[in-house]
């Protein structure tokens, strides 16, 4: 049976209804209720974080090329909105920076680094989090393992978050023999089950699965107790939590 209530974390903003990971898909997930934002991040050529799903700019903004072999100045100059609705022209590839000075600063932020770069995003991220003091309110998570331990061992402050999208046989016991402490687990969400939830409850770890938007799946995760769901749909989590 659920406990808490999870927090909603709107996957790269809302990006159900908004161009993901711009400024105005996080602030309507944050009109829509959520709590926390997911976004993924890679480092452009001159060495600033920039929040882009993709390594190339070409499906989500009026541009093209890979972003590690672009200025600031030259994303910057991208339309980052247009390719989603007229409503969101003139939206620009924000940097990490620019994320953290527009949101409030209650929310939790995932940041997914999709990229190491030779070590390089793992020393400008820590950088950015030391100079910011962002420890209490960021999870750094990824797919790349090797890449979360070495953030941890380069700052401890730092929570990690381990993403996987295969079926792992005990993903809390795996987390405990990581070799350096795991603040949360993000599977995909058709991977768990209720069992493997409590197991990492139990562990004293926080379950946040991604991404859930139809009402049935979201409806599972909160009767099995995960910490917070990944959606694109934050207003429909929060009119489903409404309901009790
Ligand atoms: O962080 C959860 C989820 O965003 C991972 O998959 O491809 O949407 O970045 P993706
Ligand atoms: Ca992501």
């Amino acid at each position: 049976m659920q406990t808490e209530k999870p927090i909603i974390i709107a996957h790269r903003g809302a990006k159900g209804m908004a161009p993901e990971n711009t400024l105005g898909a996080f602030r309507l997930g944050v009109e829509q209720g959520c709590e926390a934002i997911e976004l993924d991040v890679h480092l452009s050529a001159d060495g600033e974080i920039i929040v882009c799903h993709d390594e190339t700019l070409d499906r989500t903004t009026n541009g093209k090329g890979m972003i590690c072999e672009k200025t600031l100045a030259e994303i910057k100059s991208l339309d980052a909105g247009s390719w989603h609705s007229e409503a969101y022209r003139g939206e620009t590839v924000p940097t990490l920076g620019e994320v953290f000075d527009a949101v409030p600063g209650s929310l939790m932020i995932n940041v997914e680094v999709k990229q190491s770069y030779d070590g390089n995003m793992d020393r400008k991220l820590v950088q950015f989090l030391r100079e910011r003091d962002l420890f209490d309110r960021v999870v750094v998570s990824s797919f790349d393992h090797q890449c979360l331990h070495r953030i941890k061992v380069l700052e401890p402050k730092t929570k990690i978050g381990l993403l996987y999208q295969l079926r792992l046989y005990n993903p809390a016991a795996y987390a405990k023999t990581f070799g350096v402490d795991v603040y949360s687990l993000h599977p995909y969400h058709r991977l768990i089950d209720r069992e493997e939830v409590e197991q990492a409850i139990r562990a004293g770890l926080h379950m946040y699965p991604y991404t859930a938007n139809e009402e049935q799946d979201l409806k599972a995760l909160i009767d099995w107790g995960v910490s917070g769901i990944i959606t694109d749909y934050p207003g429909r989590l929060k009119d489903l939590l409404a309901l009790g």
